[in-house]
């Protein structure tokens, strides 16, 4: 287990279209141990493989309850293999992001509102939830990563993305 480097946007690694997972075995196990040191020890509400260098589709997330963040309820902790989402309805929502893949920057995106999504826990049981409003936001954001896609990238209007600290009264505060 280790926390490993972080790749910044710009890393071309993060712009490619990672592969499906075959095995799940001690080197899934290994590379999910790395990705949580690395989530927690940076304060990550999610974390995707590509951003460790691992080119995998391989996500993880989670949020506990943080008065820092009182409008998110918290999400239990997740490794998502494998992901599909599909979405229910076609209602959009705006909301704040931030990556550790873009760190110190925030930006307003919008994303499907409620969605299913579908995959593999570590040890290939399936998995199959349906979630709505910033549950469903992380899943997009993680999973977006496996498909070369940053957040900057889904925004409509660049002019809500900017640093953390310039933000602070514009912004609903969001782990990132
Ligand atoms: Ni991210």
């Amino acid at each position: 287990m280790a926390v490993r480097p972080v790749l910044k946007m710009g890393e071309p690694l993060l712009r490619q279209v990672a592969v499906a997972v075959q095995r799940f075995d001690a080197q899934l196990t290994e590379l999910v141990a790395d990705m949580n040191d690395t989530m927690r020890a940076l304060s990550g509400a999610g974390l995707a493989a590509p951003q460790i260098g691992v080119s995998l589709r391989v996500v993880i997330f989670e949020v506990t309850s943080n008065p820092r963040y009182p409008d998110v309820a918290p999400i239990p902790y997740t490794v998502l293999v494998n992901p599909e989402l599909t979405s229910l309805g076609d209602e959009l929502e705006e909301g704040w992001e931030g990556c550790l893949s873009v760190p110190g920057l925030r930006g307003l995106v919008p994303r499907l509102r409620k969605l299913r999504y579908r995959g593999f826990d570590i040890e290939g049981k399936p998995i199959d939830r349906t979630v709505e409003g910033f549950h469903a936001r992380v899943v997009q954001h993680e999973v977006d990563h496996l498909d070369g896609i940053l957040y900057p990238q889904r925004m409509r209007d660049l002019r809500n993305f900017g640093f953390e600290e310039a933000l602070v009264g514009r912004m609903t505060p969001m782990p990132e």
